[in-house]
């Protein structure tokens, strides 16, 4: 719980860590550089993809030597990806996977990827970390409502629950009456969940006449879209609980790339052991020393089915050294997408930044929207947030509203134009929320 003694938490969470997470960093890059050499000629001996485009940039896996070299290997895009669709990015005969998972893509075809059982397994063992990384026990009860089905969510926090000797709930998605009365019934101790759907929960709790503050739970662990320290603030105050963050994506595996420790929480420990992280400046493609915050660059180490080289995730964040994993490092929290930002009369702006400055009033609920629009030759941004139901008036909290839009104008230096709507009335995401409507014409 929020209030426990950290002190003493530190010290028992310390002694459960397992020999990747103790080992120092130059043992980790001793580990990356053996294993990085595997991965490199697995992908190029067994992708055309990888062959040809190594070929073409003139590097040979034979030589990566140290950390280093692995600058001179070509980006993989997710067109790349798209282009190989449906499977021939995999590295290993198709009867060897045991498993498929496919990103949603709301345009053009998926990205599909696969795993042989030993990806499962590592899969398994880096989620249980993760969740272990959190709070998570043995013999808790995991109330799992991220989703089932070709989204990597569900399943991948089932099997590293069940690694763990958790008592996994695979509720999944939706049904969120159903999810508050299991969560009153079963008494689970962590819940699995996007930020944004865990808003809607709360909700439900209110609506049903519920303490939130009173349930079972004890830890969150939030991931799949960017959400900020202030929704964070919002989450733990409501139920009482800790919240930490998952990061992870399907093409270098699903969730569990990296973990937010219960004990620090001061950042992602990425779990350096299976997945090699560099940051790069997303117009050069140089890249940045620790520190420099840039797009988020991804090497599979261990992967057969599916290994990636050098896959640009467009997430932004930046590098920073271990601690409570001392051996590997962390990524400050994602904040924002490239292809996620909004440029508007030449400010850049994220959505993350627009939650921030709604969280910090106090009449806002969380749920919001921003709409994009262009009025002649002008764009124009409106943010439609609802009001919590204790503040609405029936009207529209002008003042509120005119008071918010001068402080995103001040602060992000943005005209915004703000809409306070009735609690209940913008549409739920049951996963990912879809934040930015962009309706100005295309071309
Ligand atoms: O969202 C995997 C996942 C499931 C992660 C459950 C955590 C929990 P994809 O659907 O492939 O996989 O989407 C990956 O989601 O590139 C980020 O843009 C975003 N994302 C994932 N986790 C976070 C996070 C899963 N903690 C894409 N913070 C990534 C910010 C996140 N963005």
């Amino acid at each position: 719980m929020a209030s426990t003694s950290q002190g003493s938490r530190k010290s028992a969470y310390r002694a459960e860590l397992d020999d990747a997470e103790r080992a120092s960093r130059d043992e980790i890059m001793a580990l990356q550089t053996k294993r990085l050499t595997w991965s490199l000629k697995h992908a190029y001996d067994n992708v055309v993809h990888y062959r040809r485009a190594f070929d073409k940039a003139g590097v040979h896996p034979s030589d990566f030597r140290q950390l280093s070299d692995l600058a001179k290997f070509p980006f993989t895009v997710k067109t790349d990806l798209r282009d190989n669709y449906p499977f021939n990015m995999f590295a290993v005969p198709r009867e060897k996977l045991v498993r498929v998972h496919a990103s949603s893509g709301t345009t053009g075809k998926p990205i599909v990827v696969g795993y042989t059982s030993a990806d499962i397994d590592v899969w398994s063992d880096v989620m249980a970390r993760s969740i272990r990384a959190a709070g998570g026990r043995t013999g808790m009860i995991i109330h799992n409502a991220y989703g089932y089905g070709l989204f990597t969510g569900g399943l991948g926090v089932h099997y590293g629950a069940e690694r763990l000797g958790c008592t996994v709930v695979p509720i999944s998605g939706g049904m969120t009456e159903r999810q508050v009365q299991l969560i009153n019934d079963f008494r689970p101790d962590i819940i699995t969940v996007t930020p944004s759907y865990m808003l809607a929960i709360l909700d439900e709790f209110k609506r049903q006449g519920l303490d939130p503050r009173k349930c079972s739970l004890k830890v969150g662990i939030f991931g799949a879209e960017p959400w900020t320290n202030a929704m964070r603030a919002e989450i733990e105050q409501a139920f009482d609980m800790d919240a930490t963050d998952i990061y992870g994506l399907s093409e270098v595996m699903g969730p569990g790339v990296a973990q937010e420790c219960l004990e620090t929480k001061d950042g992602l420990h990425i779990w350096e052991d299976h997945f090699y992280p560099e940051v790069i400046d997303p117009e050069t493609g140089k890249v940045l020393p620790d520190g420099e915050k840039g797009e988020l660059v991804f090497t599979s180490l261990t992967k057969q089915g599916f290994p990636v080289i050098r896959y640009r995730t467009r997430d932004l964040t930046r590098l920073l050294p271990g601690t409570a994993r001392p051996g590997m490092r962390r990524m400050e929290k994602v904040t924002g997408r490239s292809d996620d930002m909004i440029i508007l009369r030449g400010v850049n702006v994220f959505p993350t930044q627009i939650e921030e400055a709604l969280l910090a009033t106090d009449w806002c609920s969380g749920h919001f929207l921003i709409e994009l629009t262009r009025e002649g030759r002008m764009d124009e941004m409106a943010v439609l947030a609802e009001a919590r139901p204790e503040r609405w008036d029936g009207s529209g909290l002008a003042a509120q509203a005119g008071e918010l839009a001068h402080h995103i104008k001040s602060t992000i230096g943005i005209s915004t134009r703000i809409k306070i709507v009735a609690p209940e009335t913008l549409e739920r995401s049951l996963g990912k929320a879809k934040r930015v409507y962009d309706r100005r014409p295309k071309g």
